[in-house]
């Protein structure tokens, strides 16, 4: 089976739509065609310097959320980063190896970096693409689902592997990135042309996993859509309502085009309506199994451990050839 690694941020509590259609629902998908590496970044989230008791909770709370969502810690890989040290080992070997230009160009830095002023803006936040691509390149992933969003970490990630393969002899595997259009980029409730994402302006544009099913109704039903009339999907006149035909779909698995003959002849507010159930029915589940994994701690943390095992077998391996390749004295 071929590999396949990807991983989410424990910045927040709950992961929210955008998270679960953009990447949970594809893993849970491909787990069964796939040897699966599923991790929660820890390291990552340090980027945005967490409470440490937060970051903490919200890293099992995260755990908790893959395996409700329904990855399968016994088919796949589901491991915390921080729990296997060549994470961090190999990001520094590819760090070397990548140009300060380079790293300077990720428009996710650029954003991120702008909105903080340099001061307080860390090498860890600039050096953060490059950790991505450790995560990757040790597992020898030959794809990576993840939503739009991530695809120049992953063109650059490709571009390292690339070239330590050409400078030391073929040691990674190249990753493809897996992002299927439809649900590449879900977009904010309240704000149609931003990506739904956890540094939303407004609270209400933000579907969470775990939010309780009548907020999760009440944000749907006060989405912003248009003027018109017609549920047509056409994401530049009408981008907040193709956004909910694009939610409906991914969550029912009728097409678009079903969709607008269904709702031909009906108004926005049926839309969001039907809507507001589609998604609470899908949500609702994954909360309450959230809920039961959370209430055994002990039972959760040791599945992630049995994940970290196998995790470090094969990550332990390829940083062993890379620090060969390099010119590293091996310990006798
Ligand atoms: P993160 O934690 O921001 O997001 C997790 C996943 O959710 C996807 N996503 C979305 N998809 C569609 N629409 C949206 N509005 C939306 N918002 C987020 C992201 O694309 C991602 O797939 N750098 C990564 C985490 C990471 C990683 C990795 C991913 C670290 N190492 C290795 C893959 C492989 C990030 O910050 O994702």
């Amino acid at each position: 089976r071929p590999r396949l690694l990807s991983g989410m941020q424990p910045t927040s509590g709950s992961l929210h739509l955008g998270n679960y259609l953009g990447a949970l629902t594809q893993w849970v998908a491909l787990q069964e065609t796939h040897d699966a590496f599923y991790c929660v970044v820890d390291l990552h989230a340090l980027t945005v310097s967490p409470d440490p008791a937060e970051l903490r909770e919200r890293t099992r709370w995260t755990a908790a959320q893959y395996i409700a969502a329904g990855v399968d810690p016994e088919r796949s890989t589901l491991f915390v980063q921080s729990h296997v040290p060549a994470h961090a080992q190999l990001a520094w070997v590819l760090s070397c190896l990548t140009g300060f230009g380079e790293a300077g160009r990720m428009t996710q830095f650029k954003d991120k970096s702008a909105k903080q002023g340099s001061d307080s803006t860390t090498v860890g936040l600039f050096t953060y693409p490059v950790l991505m691509a450790a995560d990757i390149l040790l597992y020898q992933a030959a794809e990576v689902p993840v939503g739009e969003d991530q695809r120049q970490h992953l063109e650059l990630t490709r571009n390292l592997a690339q070239r330590f393969n050409s400078r030391f002899g073929e040691t990674f595997a190249v990753p493809e990135p897996f992002i299927p259009e439809e649900t590449a980029k879900i977009y904010d409730l309240q704000d149609p042309t931003a990506k739904m994402s956890k540094s939303s302006s407004s609270p209400n544009g933000l579907v969470d996993v775990l939010d309780d099913p009548k907020v999760t109704a009440k944000k749907i039903r006060s989405a912003v859509t248009d003027t018109g009339r017609e549920v047509l999907f056409d994401p530049v006149e009408k981008a907040g309502v193709s956004n909910l035909l694009s939610i409906h779909s991914a969550l029912s698995g009728r097409s678009i085009a079903q969709l607008e003959a269904d709702f031909a002849g009906r108004g926005y507010g049926d839309l969001k309506k039907e809507l507001a159930e589609v998604v609470t029915d899908a949500l609702a589940p994954v909360r309450t199994r959230t809920l039961e994994l959370m209430a055994d701690p002990g039972a959760l943390d040791e599945l992630i451990a049995r994940g970290a095992d196998r995790a470090n077998e094969v990550a332990e391996q390829t940083l062993a050839t890379v620090h060969e390749r390099v010119g590293l004295v091996a310990r006798p």
